[in-house]
């Protein structure tokens, strides 16, 4: 189950299915069950840019099912409606990721009532975690979340195409100004301005593997580890910021989107 937004018609999801991309792009991108499995006992630190319907939360969550980690995520969104349909969804898919998207439904119900406050996150009726969740533009939220705090990053806004202010240098170094050292961010955008300023913000930045139907996406952080490949990259977007002065330049059309937009 996914949404369409109406004014410009993208998908929150890639189209072969929200949670498949969630677990995939997100979840397991950034590492978190073999993070919780490394450190037993943690409170993993994730920051969701971009709550929508959350199916990145539950994956998240089902990721560390049974690994004995907890997580404290905090979560930012700007449209409050959207998240109230969410919350009140009778039943968002069967199974499996049902479960994990109920933890997560009832979770949000508490955290739209006192937006900013942390609630629990219970799932089968234990506590699993945290969710604190804030309202209002991303731009401004990030800039008071403190320093080195996130262990993971999920960066799920709409496309740069439809949304470039959460692309923008200005944005992406305030995200990254909040990983901790070996965060990972995770995204499905590969558009080579983004990557620059990921890189720009101090991050490396690597490839992530084809989901659904996006060839690519990108994984950044600054312990990350790089292949052959990435490293050409890295090499490729160094040379390139080197003939940019910071911050220079227009936000140029990105080479993708996730969904061409309705007419
Ligand atoms: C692609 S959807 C996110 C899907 C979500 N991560 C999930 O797992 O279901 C993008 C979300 O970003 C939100 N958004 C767009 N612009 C925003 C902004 N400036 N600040 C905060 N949230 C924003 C949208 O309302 C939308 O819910």
């Amino acid at each position: 189950l996914t949404l369409r937004e109406p004014r410009h018609g993208e998908l929150c999801h890639d189209a072969a299915g929200a949670f498949t991309e969630a677990r995939l792009r997100y979840a397991a991108a950034v590492g978190l069950r073999q993070r919780a499995r490394a450190e037993p006992g943690r409170t993993l630190e994730l920051l969701d840019v971009g709550t929508g319907l959350g199916w990145n939360l539950a994956a998240a969550l089902a990721a560390l099912q049974g690994t004995g980690a907890r997580l404290r995520a905090t979560s930012l969104e700007r449209d409050r409606e959207l998240l109230v349909r969410v919350a009140a969804l009778p039943r968002a898919a069967s199974g499996f990721p049902e479960r994990c998207h109920r933890a997560l439904r009832t979770a949000l119900g508490a955290a739209l009532a006192d937006p900013g406050r942390a609630v629990e996150l219970v799932l089968d009726g234990r506590s699993v975690g945290e969710l604190c969740l804030l309202l209002g533009d991303a731009r401004a939220s990030v800039g008071e979340l403190p320093a080195g705090r996130f262990d993971a990053v999920f960066l799920d806004p709409f496309s740069p195409r439809v949304a470039p202010e959460l692309w923008s240098g200005p944005f992406l170094a305030d995200v990254a100004r909040c990983m901790a050292p070996d965060a990972t961010l995770a995204t499905y955008c590969a558009a080579a301005r983004v990557r620059l300023e990921l890189q720009r913000a101090g991050l490396r930045v690597a490839r992530a593997p084809r989901v659904g139907r996006k060839a690519e996406g990108t994984l950044a952080g600054r312990r990350l580890e790089l292949g052959p490949a990435d490293a050409r990259l890295q090499a490729r977007l160094a040379r390139r910021l080197g003939r940019e002065a910071p911050g220079g330049g227009e936000f140029q059309l990105p080479d993708e989107e996730r969904t061409p937009p309705i007419h």
